[in-house]
């Protein structure tokens, strides 16, 4: 990256992972044209069927491993080691694939991989297969939960995403519809912030009219080109 004082912040939705072979939410096959949020994906649905709510994550956890982290992943991996502290890599995705590529992003929504107990607030790594009437290892009760944020919750870590949006100079949505808030307004506030806006996705997303440039193309195509024009 030319200028030294860049101060990056990268938002990475579901279509970052495409081509690693996991479906999106809101493509034509998407998961949301597959499951109802309401049915899945809500502490009403939980609270309702906690059976449904798990095997719908145990079905997704267990795609999550068949699948490896693309291009577009190991790029970002590189952009964030080779310039340390000043990355901010802010993902979407609960599916794990920025870590396997070395990477450790600020994951809003959580992870596909952790557990939390509903009841006492304890977090642990899941089991490939969780179940409603698994114990909590701290509490004991049969209370626990996948550790990703539902649609009513509020996102996880929004302070410290907020503070690197505040002093960005870029920002970064990659793969992501733009659809879904907060997330979909962090491009207003790195505006806001003076910051170069660029959205990589395969066409345009609900809010492209408000970044600067677009890269279109799939991301294991776009992202390595464009972690190259910033290191060159
Ligand atoms: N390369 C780049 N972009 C792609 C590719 C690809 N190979 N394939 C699909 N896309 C783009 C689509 O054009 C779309 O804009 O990825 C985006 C995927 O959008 P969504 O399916 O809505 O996923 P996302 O934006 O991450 O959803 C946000 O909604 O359901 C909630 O919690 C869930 O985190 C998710 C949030």
């Amino acid at each position: 990256m030319a200028k030294e004082h860049e101060r990056i912040v990268i938002l990475t939705g579901a279509g970052i992972s495409a081509e690693s072979g996991l479906g999106t939410f809101r493509d034509k096959h998407g998961l949301w044209a597959r499951y109802r949020i309401e049915d899945v994906a809500t502490p009403e649905a939980y609270a309702r069927d906690p059976a449904r709510v798990h095997a719908f994550y145990n079905m997704r956890r267990a795609e999550a491993a068949t699948v490896e982290p693309n291009l577009a992943h190991a790029a970002l991996a590189r952009l964030v080691a080779e310039h340390p502290g000043r990355v901010t890599l802010v993902t979407q995705n609960v599916d794990g694939l920025h870590e396997a590529a070395g990477a450790t992003p600020i994951h809003m929504h959580g992870r596909l991989a952790g557990a939390l107990c509903h009841g006492c607030g304890h977090r642990w790594e899941a089991s490939l297969v969780m179940a409603p009437e698994d114990p909590c290892p701290a509490c004991g009760r049969a209370m626990t939960r996948p550790d990703v944020v539902w649609f009513g919750e509020m996102p996880y870590h929004m302070e410290t995403i907020l503070e690197a949006l505040a002093e960005a100079t870029l920002f970064a949505a990659i793969g992501t519809s733009g659809q879904v808030y907060p997330a979909a307004g962090f491009v207003e506030e790195a505006r806001l912030a003076g910051a170069h806006t660029v959205e990589i996705n395969l066409d345009r997303s609900d809010v492209a009219h408000v970044f600067d440039r677009h890269l279109i193309g799939p991301a294991s195509e776009t992202v390595p080109a464009w972690v190259e024009e910033l290191l060159a």
